[in-house]
């Protein structure tokens, strides 16, 4: 395929989505994102064009979620269906695209891989439309595509609208399509209007292209996971348990050893060095990194903004958050840092805290190499532990320490002036 053959991706995200609550369902948050942002990253895998993205319903809310992005937003109103979506598109679109690629802003598990087969069957076959379908097992809830006995693509039905014995075909329509704008274009105007919804389906234009002898095509998946839809709760649910499973795949892959895939959850935007181990139940949120051969976990949270550095050790009912961990450092037990920066060999003590927030602002702790704080200290931020510096049991620090000295009590004094 020659490298400059661009499509135009165009998301179809105006529906209301009357399952999902008063949300808008492309706002959800799966992993810490958005669902829409996980379309973006497919349709950007696989075209340098920016997505142009039909909105309708709670329009004001997607366009802000998305504000620093490049998007072409195309405003659909009133919501007549998926063909009457593209109809809009027609009309809206600032920039002649000749193959304009469909996607459904509710089904965030499509991968640009796919896309690129999609795209590469299209051009291949010259297609005036090629098809994303998917065999399924249970294949309800989707329409389903209809072919000939020499297996030509003869038209979808929705599933409302199939007899039974259509409802039993198990090739379904992912909603995905490339479609030659010269060609479909024009015919949109003659999609009919179903009576029953009074809706435009998109779906129909198979059916014109066909009695018109164009070609159509398709690119098959044989799993739900590239386009399962978002359409109730318990989508939702299935749809991030695949998605954070290729994460954790991923790391995987990159040669770190997760003991517990089931029982972990890391979101996207996290990054892990081989050879570090992630016991059970531990959550890694975005914007963290954690270097080669770390420990983290069991029931640890890594909050954004975290660095661990080769080595570091993070144990049980731990909670970070913008903090670095120099080398070998380690935090095992019970502990909250936040606004930290921790040297080398440091070793945080039980159930030390650093206390970086004093009601209205946030400040920062600073501890060198080779310091170590006893259980149950108090790091009152703004303060610096000096290298080499002990912290006793109980201490509340509120005064910076100095390079090898010790410190204790309430508030924390160094042991030399103590006589
Ligand atoms: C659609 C397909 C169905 C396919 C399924 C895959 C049609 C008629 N049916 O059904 O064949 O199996 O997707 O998930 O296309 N939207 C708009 N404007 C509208 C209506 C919808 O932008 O006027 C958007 C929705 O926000 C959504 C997408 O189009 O992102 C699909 O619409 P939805 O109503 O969810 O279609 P399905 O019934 O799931
Ligand atoms: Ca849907």
């Amino acid at each position: 395929m020659s490298a400059d053959y661009q499509v135009q991706p165009v998301i179809l995200a105006a529906g209301k989505s009357t399952r999902m609550g008063a949300h808008q369902k492309v706002l959800q948050n799966i992993l810490g994102r958005p669902v829409l942002t996980y379309v973006f990253e497919a349709a950007a895998g696989c075209s340098d064009r920016a997505p142009a993205v039909v909105v309708g319903h709670r329009k004001e809310e997607v366009q802000q979620a998305f504000e620093d992005r490049t998007i072409q937003w195309i405003h659909q109103s009133p919501q007549r269906g998926t063909g009457h979506a593209l109809m809009t598109v027609r009309s809206q679109l600032d920039q002649q695209a000749h193959d304009v690629l469909v996607l459904l802003g509710d089904c965030p598990g499509i991968t640009a891989d796919t896309l690129e087969n999609v795209k590469q069957v299209h051009r291949e076959e010259t297609a005036a439309l090629t098809l994303l379908t998917a065999d399924l097992d249970d294949p309800q809830g989707y329409g389903r595509v209809l072919r000939s006995e020499e297996g030509e693509i003869l038209r979808i039905v929705e599933e409302d609208e199939a007899t039974s014995q259509q409802q039993q075909i198990r090739e379904v329509n992912s909603g995905v399509m490339l479609l030659d704008t010269e060609i479909c274009f024009p015919l949109l105007d003659e999609l009919p209007v179903h009576e029953q919804s009074e809706e435009i389906y998109l779906t129909d234009l198979v059916a014109l292209l066909q009695e018109r002898n164009e070609t159509i095509r398709s690119f098959t998946v044989d799993s739900e996971e590239e386009i399962l839809g978002m359409n109730t709760p318990r989508q939702k649910s299935e749809v991030s348990e695949i998605l954070r499973n290729r994460i954790i795949f991923r790391h995987m892959k990159n040669g770190v050893e997760i003991r517990s895939p089931e029982q972990t959850y890391i979101e996207p935007g996290a990054e892990l060095g081989p050879g570090t181990v992630v016991e059970p139940f531990v959550v890694i949120r975005s914007e963290v990194e954690i270097g080669s051969n770390c420990h983290v976990g069991p029931f640890c949270q890594i909050r954004p903004g975290t660095v661990l550095e080769d080595g570091a050790e993070i144990g049980n009912f731990v909670e970070t958050k913008k903090a670095r961990l120099g080398e070998e450092s380690k935090a095992k037990h019970l502990a909250y840092i936040g606004d930290a920066r921790i040297g080398k060999n440091v070793n945080i003590g039980a159930g030390t805290i650093t206390a970086n927030y004093d009601g209205e602002r946030k400040h920062q702790t600073r501890i060198k190499d080779g310091s170590s704080t006893g259980s149950n200290s108090v790091l009152v931020a703004p303060v610096q532990l000096g290298e080499n510096s002990q912290i006793g049991a109980g201490a509340v620090v509120v005064e910076d320490v100095n390079d090898q000295d010790t410190v204790v009590g309430v508030p924390a004094k160094s042991v030399k002036d103590e006589d």
